[in-house]
C-alpha cells in the first residue's frame, strides 16, 4: 500500500484516485473547487461516468479514499503527488500550463518529505523539466524529490476498466527510486509496463492520441472518395482493419472526433511541434479533414430537406459520444447552430446530455424531448449524431409513422441501408 495525493478531482483525476483506492492504495484526492469537494463528501460523484459512483462509495466506505481542499494536508500525508489538473488550450492553440505551475508551487511549498510528482495532466513534451525547475526554486527545505510522467489514456465511459485492464502502463522517470515506486503501485494490474525517460513519456501521449485521430480522419477522408465512387466505407475499413498492422479499430467514418482531448492534443501537438521547429503539416490534414466533415454532413441534411427555414429537423444524440454526457466539441453543437442559422427549429433527444447542452446551446431554440419518439413527432426528418445504443434499437415503424416523411440523416451509420430502404426510409449515411 503505498499512499497518493491526487491534485485536481477532474475527469482523470477522480478516475484515477479511485481505481488507486480499489488497487488497494491510501488516496487524497484534493481540489480547490470546494462545491466539488462537499458533492464528493456527501457521496456523489460530480461527473457522469459508469461504474465511478460505486467505486467511490466503496473505497470510502473501506476508507481508502477521502477528499480535501487542502493541499497541504494531501501533500504532507502522502509520498506519491499526482498533478492531475486541467491543461485547456489557449486561442493560439498553446497548452495553458498555469494550473500545473501554481500547484507545482504549492506542493513544493508545502512538502516536508520525499515525494514523487508526477504529471498526470497531458502536458507538452519538456513539461517535467519545468516542473522540476519549479519545485526546485520553491523548495526552501530542500526536500529530496523525484518528478515523473505517468500519461492516461482513459476514454470517457470505459475509463474505469481502461484504467485497470490497459494496453500498457507507460512509466517516465529520471531515478531508479521513482521507477521502483510507480512499478509498484500498479503491481496488481497486469499489462506490460514500459520505463522511458520523462520526455518520451510525455511524447508517447501526443503521439497516441494524434495517431487515433489521424486514423478517423483517414477514414472520413476515405467516406468521401467512397460515396465519390459508388463504394462502401463499412467494407473498405473492415477490409483494411483486417490486416493486423492497420488494425480494426478508430476507423469508423462519421461526423469526425470531438471531445476534450483528441481537438486539444492535436492542436496542441502542431504547436509543441511549430515552436521545436517542426512543421507538423499533417497534423494540420487531420484536423481539416475533421472540421470539413461536419460541414459535407450539413450540406446533405440541406440537399436532402432543401430550404430549411421553418421546417422541424429532429436531433438523436448531443454528447460528443455515446456513455458519456460529455458536450466538449461535440459535432451536434456545430449541427444544430448552423441549422438554426438556417431557420430551422430544432427538437433534440439525448440520454443524460441534456442537462450539459442547454449551458451550451440554450433552451429558447430547442425543444429537448424524452425519448426518441417525441423527437420523431412531427419532425421532417431525424438525424443522427450520436450512437447511442438506445437508438440501435428504436421501433423503426413506430418512427416512420410519426415523421413528417420517413427521413433519416445517419451521421454514425447506425443502421442497414437496405433494411431502411425495405422499410420505406430515405436514409442517408456517411460513405457508402
Ligand atoms: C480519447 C482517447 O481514446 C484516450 O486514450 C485519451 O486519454 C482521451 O481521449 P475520449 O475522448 O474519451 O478518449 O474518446 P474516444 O472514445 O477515444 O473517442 C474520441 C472521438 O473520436 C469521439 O468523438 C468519437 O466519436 C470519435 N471516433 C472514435 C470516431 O469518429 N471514429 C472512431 O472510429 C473512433
Amino acid at each position: 500500500m503505498r499512499k497518493i495525493c491526487i491534485i485536481g478531482t477532474g475527469y482523470v483525476g477522480l478516475v484515477t484516485g479511485s481505481c488507486y483506492a480499489h488497487l488497494g492504495h491510501k488516496v487524497i484526492c484534493v481540489d480547490n473547487n470546494a462545491d466539488k469537494i462537499r458533492i464528493l463528501k456527501a457521496g456523489g460523484v460530480p461527473i457522469y461516468e459508469p461504474g465511478l459512483e460505486k467505486l467511490v462509495k466503496e473505497n470510502v466506505k473501506a476508507k481508502r479514499i477521502s477528499f480535501s481542499t487542502d493541499i497541504a494536508y494531501g501533500v504532507k500525508n502522502s509520498e506519491i503527488i499526482l498533478i492531475a489538473v486541467s491543461t485547456p488550450p489557449k486561442i493560439d492553440g498553446k497548452v495553458d500550463l498555469s494550473f500545473v505551475e501554481k500547484v507545482a508551487r504549492q506542493v513544493a511549498e508545502v512538502m516536508d518529505s520525499y515525494k514523487v510528482i508526477v504529471d498526470k495532466s497531458t502536458v507538452p513534451v519538456q513539461t517535467g523539466e519545468k516542473v522540476a525547475e519549479t519545485i526546485k526554486r520553491y523548495n526552501k527545505h530542500k526536500i529530496d524529490f523525484d518528478i515523473a510522467s505517468l500519461p492516461e489514456f482513459l476514454r470517457e465511459g470505459t475509463a474505469i476498466s481502461d484504467f485497470l485492464n490497459p494496453d500498457r502502463i507507460v512509466i517516465g522517470v529520471s531515478s531508479s527510486r521513482a521507477e521502483k515506486i510507480l512499478k509498484e503501485i500498479h503491481e496488481k494490474i497486469k499489462a506490460p509496463v514500459i520505463v522511458t525517460d520523462i520526455k518520451s513519456a510525455e511524447l508517447i501521449k501526443h503521439a497516441a492520441n494524434s495517431f487515433l485521430a489521424t486514423k478517423i480522419s483517414f477514414a472520413n477522408a476515405l467516406a468521401n472518395i467512397c460515396e465519390l465512387s459508388g463504394a462502401d466505407i463499412s467494407l473498405v475499413t473492415k477490409g483494411m482493419g483486417m490486416d493486423k498492422r492497420i488494425g480494426e479499430q478508430y476507423l469508423r467514418a462519421g461526423l469526425g472526433y470531438g471531445g476534450s482531448c483528441f481537438p486539444k492534443d492535436v492542436a496542441g501537438f502542431i504547436q509543441i511541434a511549430k515552436e521545436l521547429g517542426y512543421d507538423f503539416n499533417l497534423l494540420r490534414e487531420v484536423e481539416r479533414i475533421n472540421r470539413q466533415q461536419r460541414k459535407i454532413f450539413l450540406k446533405k441534411i440541406e440537399d436532402t430537406l432543401w430550404v430549411l427555414k421553418e421546417k422541424t429537423v429532429g436531433i438523436l444524440g448531443l454528447a460528443f459520444k455515446p456513455n458519456t454526457d460529455d458536450m466538449r466539441n461535440a459535432p451536434s453543437i456545430d449541427i444544430i447552430q448552423n441549422l438554426i442559422k438556417e431557420g430551422a427549429k430544432i427538437k433534440a433527444y439525448d440520454p443524460v446530455a441534456e442537462k450539459k447542452a442547454k449551458e451550451i446551446l440554450g433552451d429558447s431554440k430547442i425543444t429537448y424531448c424524452k425519448d426518441p419518439y417525441e423527437v420523431a413527432k412531427g419532425s421532417e426528418a431525424l438525424v443522427i449524431v450520436t450512437e447511442w445504443d438506445e437508438f440501435k434499437k428504436l421501433d423503426l415503424e413506430r418512427i416512420a409513422k410519426l415523421l413528417i416523411h420517413p427521413i433519416i440523416i445517419d451521421g454514425r451509420n447506425i443502421f442497414d441501408p437496405k433494411k431502411m430502404e425495405k422499410l420505406g426510409f430515405v436514409y442517408k449515411s456517411v460513405g457508402r
